[in-house]
This record gives C-alpha cells, structure tokens and sequence, in this order.
C-alpha cells in the first residue's frame, strides 16, 4: 500500500489492490454475526469497542480499477451500525499521524467518535489498552501490509483484557515473496510474531505436503531443462526435487552437473549457492561424507551460507549431530 493523491474531501488516501475489498468483506461479516453478542455486552457493561492499530486514512482507492472504498474504521463502524448494534467505542491508531487524522476526520463524518492514538503498534497497543473498560468485550482488527509490525506482545497485550476478540489479516503476499528471509532471520518478524515456531515446526511431519511441493517443483524444473539443458540454477532445483522424492542416482547426477556447468569460478555468488544445494543433495541421500565436504567447501567460500539456516533449517537435519557438522556451524557464528 502506498500514498496516493489527495482526494475531494482535501485529505489523503491510500492506494490498495482489489484483494483489500474481501479483506473489508470478511471485516463486516464478522461485524453483523458478532452484533447479538455486542447486544447482551452493550445491555450488560455498557461497552463494546472496535480498535484498529493500523487503520490507514479511512479511504482507499484500488490500484487497477481505479475504484474508491472506505478504509477499514470507516467499514467496520458502518458494518456495526447497519447490524443495529453500534460499537460504543472505537480506537484508530496508525503509525503515521497523517493516516490517523485522516481516519478521525472521515469517521467524524458519519457520526463516529473515534479515540487517536499515533505510534508504533507494540506501543498504541499498551495505550489503548489502559483505557478500556475491564467489563467490555473488545474487538481488535490488525491489518499491516506486512509481518514486520506485527509482534506477538500486541497480541499479548489484548489477551490481558478479559472479554477481546481479535480479527488479524495476515498478507499471503508478503509471505510468499519473503517466508524464505523470514525464516533465515533469527530475531526477525517471523520470530516476533510466532515466537517459539521453530522448536514447533517439525517438515518431517508434513511429508505429503513437502512431497506435493517437490512433485510441482521437479516439474517446473523439468520443463525449463527441455528448453535448456545446461540451465545450471533449473539442474540444481531438479536434483533437490529428485533426491526429496527419493531418486538419489539421477539426483546427485544433476547436482554435480549444476555445478561443473556454473563452478564458483566462473560465478561466485550462483556458483557457491549450487555448492550448497549439492551438499543437501547427497545429505538428503544420505551420502554424509560428501555432503561435509561439500559443505565444509562452501563455508570457506565467501557466499551466503547462513549460520542460522545450517543451525535451525529442518533441511540440513541428516547432518546434525555429526562432529564435522558442528564445526562447520560454529566456524560460521556470528564472532
Ligand atoms: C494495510 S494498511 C491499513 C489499511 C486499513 N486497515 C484498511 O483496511 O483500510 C497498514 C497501515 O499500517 C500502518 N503501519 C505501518 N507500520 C506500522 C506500525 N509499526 N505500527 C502502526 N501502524 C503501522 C501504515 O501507515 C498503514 O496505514
């Protein structure tokens, strides 16, 4: 999402693609079917809010249609209203003050009173959080257009409230274009976020799913080989592809071909990659000594060879526990 122009009611808005209108459907929806519950809350404690951390300006325009929305404040008080139970509070923050002004004065407009909070997520939530009434039900709809502000302690922090729902968007997106940075980052969003997934996800355990995506993989590769037989980068995906599904002879025969096609002499940063993927290849294939020694080879090649890759990766599990491995590991931590 980015800044778009200024709009007729002279305050900024937001450009967006046309996946952010189910986003706001699913918002609604979970609106109206909430509504007999806010009832009884409303009747009862007298309270039932709506808190949005990263509420935008309010207004939206899609990227491809050109089409104008309201932003998710704006949907979700008139989604509370149209279900004939309004929330009694509302809460925007944003860590741009434009966007949170932005968002008031357009909630102004159609009767709502919003609280502003501007500032950091982790940080609008500890705020917000002191404020509310202890005896209301609360709904708290996070919506960032990426994992990176989006730390697990905000959902602690609404999860010390006795009565919250939280409705979080999370960008598929986002993961697909960086789940592999993620989860190389130690201390990253991933981590933050989901603290403990590494000790938790176990690959081994889904080996129809992992099966499924080497099957579609090795394909993919395949067809890029009819085209072009010596694509180094497409061999080395073939190869993993074929040693995962369990074909170790035409597996390493690709590996070691990737790497007599594009050897890190002839390209240091590609070259020392397909040096890797070869050692996981005969790891997969439980040829362990050459795997070390390719290996060991790549850790003394400049490269990116990631310590926390080679020390948490369920990829590189064959090799664990053996001396050479540990070695290897610890020449790489972070002095
Ligand atoms: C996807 S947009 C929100 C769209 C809005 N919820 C909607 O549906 O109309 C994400 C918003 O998060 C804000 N933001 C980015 N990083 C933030 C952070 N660390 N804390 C709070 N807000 C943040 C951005 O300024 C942006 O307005």
């Amino acid at each position: 999402m980015t800044h778009a122009s200024i709009t007729d009611d002279g305050l900024p808005i937001d450009e967006v693609g046309a996946w952010t209108k189910e986003k706001h459907t699913r918002l609604r929806k979970y609106i109206g079917i909430t509504s007999a519950t806010r009832r009884k809350w409303i009747q009862g404690s007298g309270c039932a809010t709506y808190i949005d951390l990263f509420c935008g300006t309010g207004r939206a325009v899609i990227r491809d249609s050109g089409e104008w929305i309201n932003g998710s404040p704006l949907v979700a008080f008139e989604a509370s209203r149209e279900s004939g139970v309004p929330f009694s509070e509302i809460h925007i923050a944003d860590i741009s003050q434009e966007s949170s002004k932005a968002a008031e004065r357009r909630l102004r407009t159609i009767d709502a009173t919003p609280t502003v909070h501007v500032g950091e997520a982790t940080n609008t939530a500890l705020e917000i959080v002191k404020t509310l009434n202890p005896r209301g039900l609360h709904f708290v709809f996070l919506d960032p257009y990426k994992l990176e502000p989006l730390s697990f302690s905000i959902i602690e922090t609404f999860a010390s409230l006795r009565y919250v729902d939280l409705l979080i968007h999370i960008s598929v997106l986002d993961l697909q274009r960086n789940m592999e940075r993620y989860a190389d980052t130690i201390g990253g969003p991933l981590d933050r976020f989901a603290p403990g997934w590494r000790m938790a996800v176990n690959l081994k355990q889904s080996k129809a799913a992992a099966r499924a995506a080497f099957t579609s993989g090795r394909n993919e590769a395949a067809k890029l080989i009819a085209g072009q037989p010596d694509y180094a980068e497409a061999l080395c995906v073939l190869g993993m592809a074929d040693a995962a599904l369990g074909d170790k002879e035409d597996a390493i025969r690709e590996g070691r071909r990737a790497v007599e096609l594009l050897p890190v002499t002839k390209d240091a940063i590609i070259g020392s990659k397909l040096v890797q993927y070869l050692s996981l290849i005969y790891a997969w294939t439980g040829e362990k000594d050459l795997a070390l020694e390719q290996l060991s080879f790549a850790a003394r090649i400049p490269g990116y060879l990631s310590y926390g890759q080679l020390r948490l990766h369920p990829y590189w599990d064959p090799l664990r526990g053996d001396p050479r491995f540990e070695e290897i590991v610890a020449s790489l931590a972070p002095k």
